[in-house]
């Protein structure tokens, strides 16, 4: 992509965030291994998501990003896999009958292992430890042998990943993906007695489709209804990894990350100059930009410049993720910063990682109503500076967790310890996923209302 680039130059940088490895040898024994492995994703696929993406920056297309905040070795199930595609491909009728437009369906899924922490060591009972940061890296037990980055957890995760979307692709094939099946478990939640206000949108897309299928349009003739197109995503945040599953396209001749389809620069490893950004600006995959209160207009600026200099529709992602009630104050100044630079990027919303707090209980956790409020601030503001909500992105699970408060079925501060099971942050269950997915739905379909009218 980048002329004189290598993806081993990020070593040259500096960086944050990653382990050090106490054993050298070990190390290398596992990078010259998976340098051997197929990779996970082909780089036609990157494109195709990449020629997507580029439709969801006009807003003909809408990106809907969503897992776990860390995959664990522990969880790694058939079940789990099941239910968060399931949760997703529901959200995506849901969104799709709103915005009326296509939803790319990405997962936080696959190689969303290795995790960013606030701070490098954890203290309990008096004890420090180095903070755990996710399976591929160290083991959640409090433990120091738990704790020591160990390098053949690489592998591990190389073969969970790879596990993980040998499920995903068969389910995106093969009858599970299926609209009416999907639509069916819709409708078994919009009956729950406090979903009235969802009843009415689930009927009406019932009602599309008894239409099609009256018209001739169903999964016997048409495959659109039967099987999807489903990404993985993740944090490239280990650039061992990243680097050993690197190849070059034999079509291009460019050099593609073949860790996953989508990989994305979180927060706190943005910085301009670091290792993380030289990774990433070589790769032609489409990146994700994770950006919060502390990103500088400058400095996005200058990330722009760096990660997509040819200012490549579908090729930037920029995530925002700045808390309810600090949308107005941030959003508006980094969309002049794109807009100043002429760049093309897909706006998409993370409301969870603004939004974590304590619970009395001592447990960290996200109440719906912060999460909602901040998608709503940033609905709001695409609205009044007259650019487009691209997508948006969620730490969820399809299983039934007590991790954040709130929604429907409300969960409350004294159940999170019910069913607590997040390896790190705490994500959205399946049924405040799909309700969220709804609510999105709704301010999609606002705005497209009022585009019309402004048509006309
Ligand atoms: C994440 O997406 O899990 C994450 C750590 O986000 P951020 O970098 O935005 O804090
Ligand atoms: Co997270």
């Amino acid at each position: 992509m980048t002329k004189g680039w290598s993806k081993s130059d990020w070593r040259a940088k500096p960086r944050v965030q990653m382990p050090d490895y106490p054993d050298a040898g070990a190390l290398q024994a596992v990078e010259a291994q998976l340098a051997k492995y197929p990779p996970l994703v082909f780089a036609g696929e990157a494109r195709k998501l990449k020629r997507q993406l580029a439709l969801a920056a006009e807003g003909k297309a809408f990106l809907l990003q969503g897992g776990d905040c860390a995959e664990s070795f522990a969880e790694f199930s058939a079940d789990n896999i099941r239910d968060t595609f399931r949760v997703m491909l529901q959200m995506a009728v849901v969104l799709t009958y709103g915005a009326k437009v296509p939803v790319i369906k990405v997962g936080r899924m696959a190689g969303q292992f290795a995790k960013p922490r606030s701070a490098g060591t954890e203290v309990i009972g008096g004890v420090e430890l180095p903070s755990y940061r996710g399976d591929i890296i160290n083991g959640f037990d409090f433990t120091p042998a738990a704790r020591m980055p160990d390098a053949g957890r690489m592998l591990q995760a190389y073969t969970q990943a790879a596990a993980s979307l040998n499920l995903l692709r068969a389910f995106s094939t093969g009858g599970f993906a299926d609209i009416h099946r999907v639509h069916s478990w819709t409708l078994g939640f919009a009956e729950h007695d406090k979903a009235e206000r969802y009843r009415e949108l689930s009927n009406r897309i019932s009602d599309a489709l008894d239409f099609m299928s009256a018209a001739g349009v169903d999964s016997d003739t048409t495959h659109h209804l039967s099987m999807v197109d489903f990404y993985t995503s993740h944090e490239a945040l280990l650039l061992e990894y990243e680097e050993a599953l690197c190849r070059i396209d034999s079509i291009t001749g460019l050099p593609v990350a073949g860790s996953g389809h989508m990989i994305w620069i979180g927060d706190r490893t943005r910085q301009p100059d670091g290792a993380h950004v030289e990774f990433c600006r070589g790769v032609q995959n489409p990146i994700g930009l994770k950006c919060g209160p502390t990103t500088t207009a400058e400095d996005l600026k200058i990330l722009m410049a760096k990660l997509n200099p040819a200012n490549e529709a579908g090729r930037l992602t920029l995530i925002a993720r700045f808390g309810a009630g600090k949308v107005g104050e941030n959003l508006p100044r980094l969309i002049k910063a794109v807009r100043e630079e002429g760049a093309s990027v897909v706006w998409s919303c993370d409301p969870m990682h603004g939004n974590t707090i304590k619970a009395a209980s001592g447990y960290k956790t996200r109440p719906f109503d912060s999460v909602l409020r901040e998608v709503r601030e940033f609905f709001g503001v695409h609205k009044a500076e007259g650019t487009i909500p691209g997508g948006v992105h969620f730490e969820m699970t399809g299983q039934d967790v007590t991790e954040c408060t709130g929604g429907l079925r409300a969960v409350k501060d004294e159940d999170l310890s019910d069913r607590y099971h997040t390896a790190c942050d705490p994500r959205l269950n399946a049924s405040q996923a799909l309700e969220l997915a709804f609510l999105v739905a709704e301010e999609l379909s606002a705005l497209r209302s009022e585009g019309k009218r402004m048509a006309l």
